[in-house]
């Protein structure tokens, strides 16, 4: 299934491996064209390595595993000089590096570096409100907050306590699993990007959209890491609960996308010139077909087949572009513009390989 897709992909990234073998692909393209990211210090540097090991394993061929691994190493590197380790994002950065090379290569050195991340992540974890900071220092009480993307950095937390033994990594990641849930799960499963808490009492303040397009409109993204992120819960955690909210989120999601089931940058929007969000329909996708591993649901993967059918034929990028899909918005707010964008890429490529292999033994 989906052969076509998986060859451009697959060309697209060897032709990277050459051009970004030293240094990472720039969080979004200008002019579908990615730059070199030599710095390391954004939350996106993990998904080029992880998309090399995706690659790896549809191939098998060693130059994109050495890509990947050299790629590691500059990763590895950074958790111990504590280099942009002030985030939550240690999880989307160490899970498809460090860890995707630990399973399939059993590489220790990788291996130590993931659980050093986990330990910076589970600091981040404040008693007062029971959970996890997003973003910045932990003593700067303006950022005394959770996001709703940090569901997709706790599976970094449920790996350091399986390899180790110690359930302190996943006991966090628990606790701000439901603390997280209560706080941006709307009544009707639409969702808040972020929440404050009261940094005296731990007390709940409120719901704010940070890339969204108003604090009480459903930001595209923050929805599908909502669908994507009550999936891995539910592998983790086991809860029946977990269930409801995974089926609320993407009925709702699900229910406000376009005709050809590609969302709007936010799902306020239903029809109209605003950009897509391609990424978010690749991450709705992966998370959806996560969940169908557990319950079987034959409807979702209807779904995911249509939203792959539009991906392909309408939104892959032409091949004088260095990017996979076209028209990921990263933030609107913040005056993106409707490009490529590296996670974008990656969840594509994840989608393509869950088909492939519905076995497939994933990184999260
Ligand atoms: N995690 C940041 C984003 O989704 O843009």
């Amino acid at each position: 299934m989906f052969d076509n897709a998986i060859g451009f992909s697959l060309n697209k990234i060897r032709k990277n491996a050459d051009d970004f073998h030293d240094a990472f692909l720039s969080d979004e393209s200008h002019d579908y064209m990615y730059n070199r990211n030599t710095e390391c210090i954004s939350w996106t540097e993990g998904f080029w390595p992880g998309m090399l090991w995706l690659a790896y394993e549809l191939t098998g061929e060693d130059k994109l595993k050495n890509t990947a691994h050299g790629l590691d190493k500059i990763l590895c590197e950074r958790v111990y000089k504590k280099r942009g380790v002030d985030t939550h994002d240690l999880g989307f950065l160490y899970t498809l590096s460090c860890v995707a090379e630990y399973k399939l290569t059993g590489n220790e050195t990788a291996k130590a570096a993931a659980l050093e991340a986990a330990e910076l992540l589970i600091k981040r974890f404040h008693e007062k409100g029971q959970f996890i900071q997003a973003w910045g220092s932990l003593e700067d009480k303006d950022n005394y907050r959770l996001i709703i993307d940090c569901f997709m950095n706790l599976p970094l937390l449920f790996w350091a306590s399986e390899v180790t033994g110690d359930r302190k990594y996943a006991d966090i990641a628990k606790k701000h699993f439901y603390t997280a849930s209560e706080c941006v799960i709307r009544e009707d499963f639409t969702t808040y990007h972020t929440f404050y808490f009261d940094p005296e009492t731990g007390e709940k303040v409120k719901g704010v959209t940070s890339q969204g397009f108003s604090d009480d409109s459903c930001w595209a993204r923050g929805q599908a890491w909502g669908i994507y992120g009550t999936a891995l819960a539910y592998k983790y955690i086991g809860d029946k609960k977990i269930i409801d909210m995974f089926n609320g989120i993407t009925e709702r999601f699900m229910s406000q996308l376009p005709e050809d089931g590609i969302p709007y940058w936010d799902m306020v929007f239903k029809e109209g010139d605003e950009p897509r969000d391609t990424s978010s329909a690749s991450i709705a996708v992966c998370g959806m077909l996560e969940m169908n591993r557990h319950i079987k649901n034959e409807k979702n993967v209807e779904r995911c087949i249509k939203i792959m059918e539009a991906l392909e034929n309408g939104y892959l990028t032409d091949e004088c572009s260095n990017g996979i899909l076209k028209e990921a918005m990263y933030s609107r707010p913040d005056g993106s513009e409707s490009e490529c964008n590296i996670w974008g890429d990656y969840f594509y490529v994840e989608a393509l390989v869950r088909f492939n292999d519905p076995d497939w033994n994933m990184y999260w």
